[in-house]
């Protein structure tokens, strides 16, 4: 309870998680859910559910993304960047004797740049794109380009989304690292995110 390390770490690596299923969750919401449901929706519909259930449902996805991003930073200063009791500076667990990255570091560098390119795809393509969208900025004779480009990164962010859990799990709770299980780590995630795309399109249909 009085080392603050601890408390700190914990809280932290909590928000993040928090916030991480706040994004993963709308991102699979409008992938899974949302997506086919336009489809089967008249224009009627869609112009009463859509000026609701839009700006609501991107808030949270946005800023689930903004927070995650954040504490993640975060999590990464109080893990790899610092020594309880001695301060800042890369410790032992992000570089090893010899002077490189650690496994357990490879493996968190994998997942953090596939998160910081999947935030990057928030918040400088898709959000721009439907805040566009939203306040009627695009010409009724682009938006279904502008719409297909936002879709695309979207589903784009839904399938990085399987290999970037692993490079999120693997440092504390796998550790050693090797390309072939890293491979097989990324096409498992693949593989499940496609069937759950796959399976988005038959439920309703049943
Ligand atoms: C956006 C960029 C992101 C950064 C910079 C980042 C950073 C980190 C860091 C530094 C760790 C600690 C790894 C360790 O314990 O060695 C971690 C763990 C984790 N992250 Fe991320 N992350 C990001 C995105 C995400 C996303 C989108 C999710 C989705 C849910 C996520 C979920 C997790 C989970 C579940 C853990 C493991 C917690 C545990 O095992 O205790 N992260 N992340």
């Amino acid at each position: 309870m009085t080392d603050w390390y601890s408390n700190i770490h914990l809280v932290v690596r909590w928000l993040h998680v928090i916030a991480g299923i706040t994004w993963i969750g709308h991102l699979y919401f409008f992938n899974f859910v949302n997506v086919p449901l336009q489809a089967a929706l008249e224009d009627a519909a869609k112009k009463a559910v859509n000026p609701q259930l839009m700006p609501r449902a991107l808030w949270w996805f946005r800023w689930g993304a903004m927070i995650t991003f954040l504490a993640g930073l975060t999590l990464f200063a109080l893990v790899y960047l610092y020594t309880p009791g001695v301060g800042f500076g890369p410790n032992s667990l992000l570089i090893g004797p010899g002077g490189g990255l650690t496994d357990r570091g490879i493996w968190i560098m994998l997942g953090m740049t596939l998160g910081f390119i999947m935030w990057f795809n928030v918040w400088m393509i898709i959000w721009p794109i439907q805040k566009r969208l939203l306040t009627g900025k695009v010409p009724a004779d682009q938006a279904p380009a502008v719409r297909k480009r936002a879709f695309l990164v979207s589903r784009a962010n839904t399938f990085l989304s399987g290999p970037m859990l692993f490079g999120m799990l693997a440092p504390s709770h796998y550790g050693t690292f090797n390309w072939p299980t890293a491979l097989v780590a990324a096409g498992l995630g693949l593989l499940a995110i496609g069937a759950s795309v796959r399976s988005s399109y038959q439920v309703g249909k049943l």
